[in-house]
């Protein structure tokens, strides 16, 4: 037994041969990335040591400066962390002060921050610094340092500020008239450390020691250092995420392929940037989905094991949405445990049912994936205590468990009935993408869920079946598909809403009527038949027996199934088309996108109120919706196309019918290339003036969007197809 003098000297051995390899200049050229959006300015540094975006918010003369204020925000993917810094004018008159970042004399407007561990800090400290300008005397007023989960909930609904955090800020002055400010988090190990030095002569900075600290900038140029000191993420280069026949991409779309590699690591990809920075189930999965036919190997099962490392191996539920961090350390500590393990969110109902369908998608349609499935569900787990050492395939086992149990009471004999459908778990008012709180109007039933999801995943589970895995359950490989048949047949018309023709004349008039933020036309001529759509979700607010929002949803279901019941395909497609094609409010059509959510044919006041162009999942256009429904019609289109002479849906026979879901998609080709500029982003929302223009939707909410979304990013990979113009 070794002499505890002994103990140091190995210590230092052990740190220097672990820092000997330690790198302080790249061996590859840092990449950068600048974007604009509306008040906002986005700056992206990635370099090998890390990632970092920095939003400058500065408002415009049109903004609502009760929303938007003068703000610097550093956002990390490594533990979901960042910093915010809200300023005011110090003469307390809104909208006078802004502040810009100005370009460095190297060129680019951030410079990396590097310092590497020692035996005293064992991990690098990374960040960026960079110069910003104040036209005006400003006030700090609120400094948030760790988490960005902290920080959103500070900037999203009720302004939550967690005294715990906020004391734990030191605040510091030096000779060189500048100012520090650093938070040692919950674990006790690391620090973020935000600085600000005066330049080109500009006036000391101000600490105020009075009640609530704050440090008084006078109008001038300041250099900030924003860093911490948390272990890093392995970061996926463009050459790396995408596969061998795609890297061209690089070239013909830069910012895109910079903005999916910001947001791709050996261990996940992230939802996006700079308010979803983390792990999110659906949005992974989702991506994986659209993105397929351009990623590469290591993306694809960086994406997949992201997945099941994160399963409940108790009932099978995927996880929604990763806590890790200083966030995580401090839930943890809420619950009187001192840990700084990461958990997650299960709450969604919708993230299992992708489970099967993504791990389909590679491991039964790919090659590269046929060959890797016997060591990818080798792999044991280690990102969750609870899963250590458990094996990819277990855990893949009990969600495809969970699916098969809590889908059977539909598909047995008689069973399909509206209390077998798949609802919200009990408590919860969100539960698949629309996860607002009044994404599905108070619906408990969820349409994308039932009518699409639990088909797809029961034929997924089916294929799987066949192809080996879930060796436990041989007769998935026919009961599953036998399952699947039955959803995909018998749960649309739960959800079928059917307006006769004058009453959906009258609702859309009242409807635009009652609109003070459009002044267009009600366009309720152009209804000259009852309007069919499926409602968002069974049993809404108020009582309603269903949720009567028109949807996009239904992108789902084109986009995951081959359907074969005909009659009902044919007036599915039908009434799809009808809603891409129609202007809103009578459809969903307008100048800058489809419209995710048309509440006109609801009637009760409650649906209007709750679906307007300031809501997350109102009259607005999400992205990637856009792409679903445009595969999705792809797809359906491509069945007419097929080599096969058989099974060819009986729509494909339809020359009217077929040349209208044709037209409609053309059409939907022609909202995405006019909204090229906002393609990338999450949401956007719009103002009228004679015309649609897109207005971010932090213009009318403290919910801004993202300026980059994984899912968005999904037209890399999704493009508009030839289908023959008639039938021949
Ligand atoms: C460190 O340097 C080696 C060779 O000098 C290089 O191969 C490696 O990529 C570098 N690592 C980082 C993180 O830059
Ligand atoms: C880095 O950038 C410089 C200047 O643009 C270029 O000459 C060099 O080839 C780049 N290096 C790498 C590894 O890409
Ligand atoms: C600014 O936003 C606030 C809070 O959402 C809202 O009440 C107010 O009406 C908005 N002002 C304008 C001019 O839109
Ligand atoms: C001034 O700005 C602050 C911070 O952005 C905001 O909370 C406040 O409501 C604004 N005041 C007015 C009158 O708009
Ligand atoms: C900063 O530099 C970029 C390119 O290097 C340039 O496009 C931009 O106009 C510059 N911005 C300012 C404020 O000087
Ligand atoms: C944080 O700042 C305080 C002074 O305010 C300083 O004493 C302390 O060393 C700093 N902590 C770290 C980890 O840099
Ligand atoms: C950090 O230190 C505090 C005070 O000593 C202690 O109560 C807490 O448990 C520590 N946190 C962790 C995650 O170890
Ligand atoms: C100090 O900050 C707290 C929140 O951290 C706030 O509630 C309080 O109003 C502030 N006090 C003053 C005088 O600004
Ligand atoms: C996993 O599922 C079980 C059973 O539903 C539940 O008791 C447990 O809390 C879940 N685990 C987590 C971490 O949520
Ligand atoms: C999986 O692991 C088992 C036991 O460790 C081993 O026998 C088997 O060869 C492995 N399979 C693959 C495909 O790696
Ligand atoms: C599914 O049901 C079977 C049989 O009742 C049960 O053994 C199993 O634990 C269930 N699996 C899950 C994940 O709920
Ligand atoms: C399912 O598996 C069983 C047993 O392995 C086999 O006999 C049967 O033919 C398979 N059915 C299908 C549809 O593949």
């Amino acid at each position: 037994m070794p002499s505890k003098s002994w103990i140091p000297w190995i210590a230092s051995l052990l740190t220097a041969i672990a820092f000997a390899a330690d790198n302080t200049t790249c061996s590859s050229n840092a990449t950068t990335l600048h974007l604009t959006d509306g008040p906002y300015e986005n700056y992206f540094y990635s370099d090998c040591h890390s990632a970092t975006h920095v939003i400058i918010t500065s408002p415009l003369p049109s903004t609502n400066l009760t929303l938007i204020g003068p703000r610097l925000l550093i956002a990390w993917p490594a533990g979901n962390s960042g910093i915010v810094a809200f300023f005011s004018p110090s003469n307390g008159q809104n909208g006078t002060l802004g502040i810009r970042l100005k370009n460095s004399t190297s060129g680019p407007a951030l410079d990396p921050i590097y310092t590497a561990g020692d035996s005293s800090n064992w991990n690098a400290s990374v960040g960026v610094s960079g110069t910003i300008v104040f036209n005006d005397s400003a006030v700090l007023t609120v400094p948030i340092l760790g988490s960005i989960r902290t920080i959103r909930d500070f900037t999203e609904g009720p302004s939550i500020i967690y005294p715990a955090v906020q004391d734990a800020i030191n605040f510091s002055s030096s000779t060189s008239d500048s100012a520090t400010l650093n938070r040692t988090w919950f674990d006790n190990i690391t620090t973020t450390t935000l600085s600000f030095t005066p330049l080109n002569g500009s006036d000391a900075i101000t600490l105020d020691r009075n009640i609530n600290t704050t440090l008084t900038f006078a109008p001038g140029t300041y250099r900030f250092n924003a860093s911490f000191n948390y272990p890093q993420l392995t970061q996926l280069s463009p050459q790396a995420v995408l596969n061998n026949a795609s890297t061209d991409l690089i070239q013909q779309s830069p910012d895109q392929t910079t903005s999916l590699s910001f947001l791709s690591y050996t261990d996940k990809l992230l939802a996006g940037t700079w308010r979803f920075l983390t792990y999110f189930g659906r949005d992974s999965m989702i991506s994986l989905l659209l993105l397929q036919p351009i990623l590469s190997p290591s993306a694809t099962e960086a994406v997949l094991a992201s997945v099941i490392e994160r399963i409940n191996a108790t009932d099978g539920s995927a996880c929604h949405e990763e806590v890790l961090g200083d966030y995580a350390t401090w839930l943890n500590l809420q619950k009187n445990v001192s840990s700084t393990q990461p958990g997650c969110d299960y709450k969604m109902v919708d993230t299992d049912f992708f489970v099967p369908i993504v791990l389909k998608g590679y491991f039964v349609d790919t090659d590269s994936g046929r060959g890797r499935a016997g060591r990818f569900f080798n792999r044991t787990a280690g990102f969750l205590e609870e899963n250590a050492g458990k094996t990819y395939e277990a855990l893949a086992l009990r969600t495809a468990e969970k699916i098969v149990n809590t889908t059977a009471a539909f598909a047995a004999e008689g069973g399909q009935k509206r209390e077998n459908l798949i609802h919200l778990k009990d408590g919860e008012v969100v539960g698949q993408w629309r996860d607002s709180t009044y994404g599905i109007g108070g619906g408990r039933a969820p349409y994308d869920v039932n009518t699409a999801l639990v088909p797809a995943a029961l034929r997924a589970i089916a294929a799987l079946s066949r192809a080996g895995l879930f060796p436990s359950h041989p007769d998935w490989n026919s009961t599953a598909d036998a399952h699947a048949q039955i959803w995909e047949d018998e749960s649309l018309s739960f959800f079928e809403v059917s307006v006769p023709r004058d009453a959906a004349k009258q609702l859309v008039d009242d409807y635009t009527s009652n609109l003070t933020i459009y002044s267009g036309p009600s366009h309720s001529e152009d209804i000259t038949e009852n309007v069919l759509f499926y409602a968002l979700a069974l049993d809404g607010n108020d009582g309603q027996d269903n949720v009567r929002v028109m949807n996009t949803d239904d992108c789902f279901r084109h986009f995951l199934l081959n359907t074969t019941n005909q009659t009902q395909l044919t007036g599915y497609l039908n009434q799809t088309a009808d809603h891409v094609l129609q202007p809103w409010p009578v459809g969903l059509s307008s100048d800058v996108g489809l419209f995710v959510a048309n509440p006109a044919y609801g009637g009760a006041a409650v649906y209007a109120r709750n679906f307007t162009n300031a809501d997350y999942h109102g009259t607005v256009v999400w992205s990637w919706q856009l792409a679903m429904m445009a595969a999705g019609l792809a797809r359906q289109l491509g069945r007419c196309d097929g080599n096969a002479t058989s099974n060819i849906p009986d729509f494909c026979e339809d020359g009217e019918l077929y040349a209208k879901v044709l037209r409609a998609y053309n059409h939907l080709w022609t909202l995405i290339d006019a909204n090229g500029e906002q393609l990338s982003g999450e949401v956007w929302s719009w103002t009228y003036d004679d015309g649609f223009h897109v207005e971010p939707l932090g213009s009318f909410t403290p919910t801004e969007s993202d300026i980059r979304q994984l899912w968005s990013l999904t037209f890399l990979a999704v493009h508009r197809e030839n289908f023959r113009q008639s039938l021949a």
